[in-house]
């Protein structure tokens, strides 16, 4: 381990199939206006919504429903939903999905009461809060981003083609997050899926940086080997409690800071992907999954050492009579069929990627500097480029 940190995370975790219970004890610590956040309406098909709301009902809660929140959420949905928890005067903002209506209602929390536009502050200038915060808990119906334990928030711009993400302060992280791994048996599997490779991208992204032996890397083997399981069981058998409540919680541990800690991290598949996102709205973490092999194909000389280990102790490939390169690639042929396998999108013309536009993914593209080697703008459309070709 290289970097001094302090490591603590505000958010209480009620986790299983008896979660929602809690629900009822964490609401005595606010006051009575909700602000009930959702997204295009599968909490109202699948009888979460119903059971929400009885809960509410019976504590005595002034409810104020802001749905529509759709997933990648937009700048403009943020400016609206602003309006409504200043209008309702929100003492918590209770938000019911994934990670969009998550990620969404700590962009209204820290934005609401701010004199500024948020977008500009947040999202470009990248400032703190520096206003009051409406705090955020969460009832999580899908498995993937770990926005659930954290301060992240993406917001897309259309407008200025511009899918950006703002690490928000322990003051914004949700107070409190409800975990049912039922709750997650609806997603489409498209959805899940992609949650899933959104979770194995968080934690390559934070373990293919370094040289140091770190702790944390090992625990992210450890994790990656848990994730590919579980994620094989539930892709033959969705239902599968089991599997579906491992890759929750992993998809927690993956972004909540835990793994982050003493170690540099990359981020670079994510600003990729997000460029992707900007442009085409496509789903998150298949934007993800089309740029990975190809990015990290480029990256691979630059740390050798680190895509051996990872095959060999991912992928358990067999490191005899053969060269570090040789290993390295191997592992990757491995996650290459394993995504194949489970199902992930590997062509990123399926998202809506084509020649005309790759100048301006490359302009969306923000780059960022603690992977094994800064890319370049001719990288970024080689990158993008061999997308098209997986
Ligand atoms: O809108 P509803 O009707 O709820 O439907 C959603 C949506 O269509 C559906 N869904 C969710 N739970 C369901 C369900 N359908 C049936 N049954 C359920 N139980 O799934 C669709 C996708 O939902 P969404 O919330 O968009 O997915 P996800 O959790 O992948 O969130 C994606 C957003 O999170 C951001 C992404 O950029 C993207 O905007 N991220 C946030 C991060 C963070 N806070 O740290 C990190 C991530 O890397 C990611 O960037
Ligand atoms: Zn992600």
């Amino acid at each position: 381990m290289l970097g001094d940190f302090a490591y603590s995370n505000p958010t209480r975790i009620h986790f299983g199939e008896h979660s929602m219970d809690s629900l009822r004890r964490e609401l005595e610590g606010y006051g009575p206006n909700i602000l009930l956040v959702y997204g295009g309406g599968s909490i109202k098909r699948n009888g979460i919504y119903e059971q929400v709301i009885a809960i509410l009902k019976e504590c005595g809660k002034k409810v104020t429903e802001l749905s529509g929140v759709m997933p990648n959420p937009t700048v403009e949905k943020l400016y609206e939903g602003c309006k409504v928890a200043r209008e309702c005067q929100a003492d918590l903002i209770l938000t019911v999905g994934g990670g969009s209506c998550c990620d969404y209602s700590k962009a209204v929390s820290a934005s609401a009461y701010c004199e500024e536009d948020p977008w500009d502050k947040y999202f470009l200038r990248m400032e703190d809060v520096s206003n009051k915060i409406i705090p955020v808990g969460c009832i999580l119906t899908m498995a993937g981003t770990g926005s659930e334990m954290n301060g992240g928030s993406v917001i897309t711009n259309h407008s200025s083609k511009l899918k950006l993400g703002h690490i928000f302060g322990d003051n914004v992280f949700p107070k409190f997050s409800i975990l049912n791994p039922r709750f997650t048996m609806t997603v489409p599997f498209y959805q899940m899926v992609s949650g899933c490779f959104d979770i194995m991208s968080h934690i390559l992204e934070q373990y293919f940086s370094g040289e140091d032996d770190s702790a944390s890397d090992y625990i992210m083997e450890g994790m990656l080997r848990s994730l590919i399981n579980s994620t094989r069981v539930a892709v033959e058998d969705p239902q599968n409690y089991e599997a579906r409540s491992n890759i929750m919680w992993l998809a927690t541990w993956a972004l909540n800071t835990f793994v982050a800690k003493g170690k540099t991290t990359d981020w670079m598949v994510h600003m990729l992907g997000q460029a992707i996102g900007a442009h085409t709205d496509a789903t998150h973490g298949m934007t993800l999954a089309a740029v990975s092999l190809p990015y990290y194909r480029l990256i691979m000389p630059y740390g050798l050492a680190k895509f051996k280990k990872y095959a060999i102790s991912v992928w358990d490939v067999r490191p005899e009579g053969k060269s570090d390169a040789e290993i390295a690639e191997e592992g990757l042929k491995c996650m290459e069929a394993y995504m194949k396998e489970i199902g992930v999108v590997l062509d990123s013309r399926e998202l809506g990627v084509n020649e005309d536009i790759l100048e301006g993914l490359a302009e969306s593209t923000v780059i960022l500097k603690g992977g094994y080697k800064v890319l370049t703008h001719d990288d970024i459309i080689r990158v993008f480029r061999e997308s098209m070709r997986s």
